[in-house]
């Protein structure tokens, strides 16, 4: 009987912990395996001493893709089932945003699939900088619009369409072009192209942007220039413009709404795999990532054990200075839920 307590009592702790994973240097660099996120991914789904399923779900300031595709895409590196109810990708939260406005501007991303992303959160009208291009070349002065980009745009007569907000989904792949577009439309007229507003405030549309990471690493031996620097480039042209801050709303880790968001998504997931919404204390949710200045201080301030990986952007020492894991500096995934799970259970 004793066995049996022990037992149904580690069960349930069990339930009552989560994970959540960074993507990107935790579980996969780009499209390649780091091989503890199988194994771990592996023990979670079942393959533990009590053979249950742990709750996690996965938090990543990836974006340009839309869930299911990219889902699909992790479950084949990853070697495990990954559900679109159990992720979110830094855009993720902004299907939301489809409630508020009818027609908007979304940039960033490769070829049209942000496009894509949007029709599939439920925005109405969705207008992306190739269409205005495509409408009217003169605004973007240097732009070499190909053969391609005029076949696969839609232009319409932006001169009587209000665009109700900017939305940045993804990193821009021309700042130049994408720079001007949303800089006519935050000085102009309520969101109308060929105007310009008298005040710049009272009639600006709003902005949003899908995350704040300042840098990304990627093949280069020195990390490329992410949409948080794509944004202060476009928040000081504004103030240098107008005089002006230029207001605007971030998602994506480490904004605090984020973590909201994916304390939702941890309970309809326990709701999923165990039959109870059981949303588990703070103090036993565990968040893994690489990078000290999104996914730690993000964990830290909402309350979760935050445990850094020494297999993505942090390289430093003991533990990172500026924002500290609380849980622990860990080699790799595995070492960190181990670390985890013999505390829980
Ligand atoms: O910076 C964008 C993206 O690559 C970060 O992904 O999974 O580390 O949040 P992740
Ligand atoms: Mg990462």
């Amino acid at each position: 009987a004793q066995v049996q307590d022990m037992s149904s009592s580690k069960v349930k702790a069990a339930k009552n912990m989560a994970f959540v994973f960074d993507i990107d240097g935790v579980l996969v660099h780009g499209d390649r395996l780091i091989p503890e996120g199988r194994r771990v991914l592996e023990i979670l789904n079942g393959d533990n001493e009590l053979g249950i399923k742990i709750p996690h779900i996965f938090l990543t300031n990836g974006s340009g893709k839309l869930e299911a595709p990219r889902c699909k895409q992790l479950s084949e590196i990853l070697h495990s089932p990954i559900s679109t109810d159990q992720f979110i990708q830094s855009h993720t939260p902004m299907r939301a945003l489809a409630e508020y406005y009818k027609t908007v501007l979304i940039v960033g991303g490769e070829g049209y699939k942000c496009r894509e992303v949007a029709q599939e959160y439920g925005f109405e009208n969705i207008v992306v900088p190739n269409d205005i291009v495509a409408w009217d070349p003169t605004i973007a002065p240097y732009r070499v619009f190909s053969d391609e980009d005029r076949a696969t745009s839609n232009p319409r007569d932006f001169s009587k369409i209000n665009i109700d907000a900017i939305m940045v989904f993804s990193d821009s792949r021309d700042y130049a072009t994408d720079m001007q577009i949303i800089m006519d439309l935050l000085l102009s007229e309520n969101g109308r192209l060929h105007t310009v507003a008298k005040d710049p405030v009272s009639q600006r549309i709003p902005i949003y942007f899908s995350q704040g990471d300042m840098l990304c690493p990627t093949e280069h031996p020195i990390p490329r220039m992410s949409q948080g620097t794509f944004r202060i480039g476009l928040e000081a042209m504004y103030k240098a413009l107008t005089g002006v801050e230029l207001e605007r709303v971030v998602y994506g880790k480490p904004e605090l709404a984020t973590y909201k968001y994916a304390d939702e998504v941890i309970a309809s997931w326990n709701e999923q795999i165990h039959n109870e919404g059981i949303l588990p204390a703070k103090a036993n949710t565990y968040m893994v990532g690489d990078n000290p200045a999104s996914d730690i201080i993000g964990a830290n301030e909402y309350g979760w054990n935050s445990c850094l990986v020494r297999t993505g952007v942090f390289q430093g020492g003991d533990n990172d200075e500026n924002n500290p894991a609380s849980f622990g500096v860990f080699k790799n995934v595995l070492a960190a839920v181990q670390t985890a799970m013999r505390k829980e259970l």
